[in-house]
């Protein structure tokens, strides 16, 4: 169907408009009385709408070329079902946790994303190739003239315009054509389940199956077999281990540090995947001699003497803390601004985080370098549901 704005130029229609004669409005149990067809034929006059021709694309059901052109149609949402359920197999099944590039399978880990949105976007397109093809190829070809009109519809308005839905979908013979319908159906069915799976697959799953050793309860930092956890920095190298002793720092500095097991010196690839780990850099702080400092209840032997060990990951969204300020002793966040005082236990002061960065304990061994106690008390990082710290 095409519409297109009253003529009243040279090339106005001699014939008498249908707007040229006004149609009796019917009373409301009349209208509930109409036919579909009657429904149609009276917002046609109303809404000045002119059918001006009308075919239907195959007027004897079931030819070959009928057929064929349904098998075309038919082949878009078949393609989109395929799609749909590749799509579907490969957000839960394909391996999808991060390998870095020179661990084995990595070229796999790495095609999940493209795998999943060519798949996704191939049924999209499956579908709605196939609602171009059906109507291209199927619908009654019409050709429609309606003047224009403002403001809101009537109710009459209203119910014929449903009327000539309803007889749209009639006329598409939709209802005959099986094998569309059903392959529409399932194109529909797959897709939907899919932008189901999306949105909630994630959430399909336990990070409690370890129970206290689950992934959002522990870091880098714990200890494994009873061995020290050293405080590191990155010279850049991950190979090369850089420990930090006290006397590293300058009063009113801060430095990022990572744990390291002597165990894992021969394992570069750990080395290297430490300084990766979400969870694992923590910025050391030290605060010039003469700042007054508030501990917290439980956490008073945290420190080692000026020295402070917050986590860096900031405990709104999860953004690195990288920003110290050392005359207000203000750790920054640089996403939303929000600010902690190194001095007071890292509590926030500004912005939209509310709880403190985690502290790790530390200490310093007979030798001078610095080491965690144990990993942090709490969880690192933004809230959630099971959180109770
Ligand atoms: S993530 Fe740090 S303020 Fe939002």
């Amino acid at each position: 169907m095409s519409t297109r704005p009253a003529d009243h130029g040279a090339n106005a229609p001699t014939e008498p408009h249908p707007s040229d004669a006004t149609p009796r409005i019917p009373s409301d149990e009349e209208l509930a009385r109409m036919s579909t067809d009657d429904l149609v034929r009276l917002g046609n006059q109303i809404d000045d709408l002119e059918v001006v021709s009308s075919r239907e694309r195959f007027p004897v059901p079931g030819t070959r070329a009928e057929k064929r052109a349904e098998r075309q149609v038919a082949g878009w949402f078949i393609l989109a079902v395929i799609a749909g359920i590749a799509f579907l197999v490969a957000f839960i099944w394909w391996p999808w946790e991060y390998r870095s590039p020179e661990e084995e399978g990595a070229w796999v880990y790495a095609l999940y994303t493209p795998i999943i949105g060519v798949t996704f976007g191939l049924s999209v397109f499956g579908v709605g190739m196939g609602v171009i093809a059906y109507s291209k190829k199927l619908l009654p070809e019409d050709l429609t003239i309606q003047q224009r009109h403002d403001g809101r519809s009537k109710e009459i308005d209203r119910r014929t315009a449903a009327a000539r839905l309803v007889q749209t979908g009639q006329q598409s013979g939709i209802a005959r054509r099986k094998l569309i319908y059903r392959s529409l159906g399932a194109a529909g069915g797959v897709l939907g389940l899919g932008v189901l799976v999306a949105a909630f697959g994630g959430l399909v799953k336990n990070p409690w199956k370890e129970g206290p050793e689950s992934a959002l309860l522990v870091t880098e930092w714990k200890s494994k077999h009873g061995e020290r956890v050293y405080l590191r920095k990155n010279s850049g190298v991950p190979s090369d281990v850089v420990l930090v002793k006290a006397g590293d720092l300058e009063p009113g500095s801060m430095e990022t540090v990572f744990p390291f097991r002597e165990e894992e010196r021969e394992d570069p690839e750990h080395l290297a995947e430490v300084l990766r780990s979400a969870d694992s850099p923590v910025m050391l702080i030290r605060l010039r001699p003469n700042v007054a400092v508030i501990k917290r209840e439980g956490q008073e032997d945290f420190n080692y003497g000026t020295l402070f060990a917050y986590s860096k990951i900031c405990s709104h969204m999860g953004c690195p803390t990288s920003l110290y300020e050392d005359q207000t002793n203000r750790i920054l966040c640089p996403c939303h601004q929000s600010q902690f005082q190194a001095n007071e236990y890292a509590k926030p002061v500004f912005g939209p985080a509310a709880r403190p960065l985690a502290q790790l304990p530390i200490a310093v061994d007979d030798q001078g370098y610095l080491y965690a106690r144990s990993d942090f008390i709490e969880p690192v990082g933004p809230a959630f549901w099971e959180r109770n710290s």
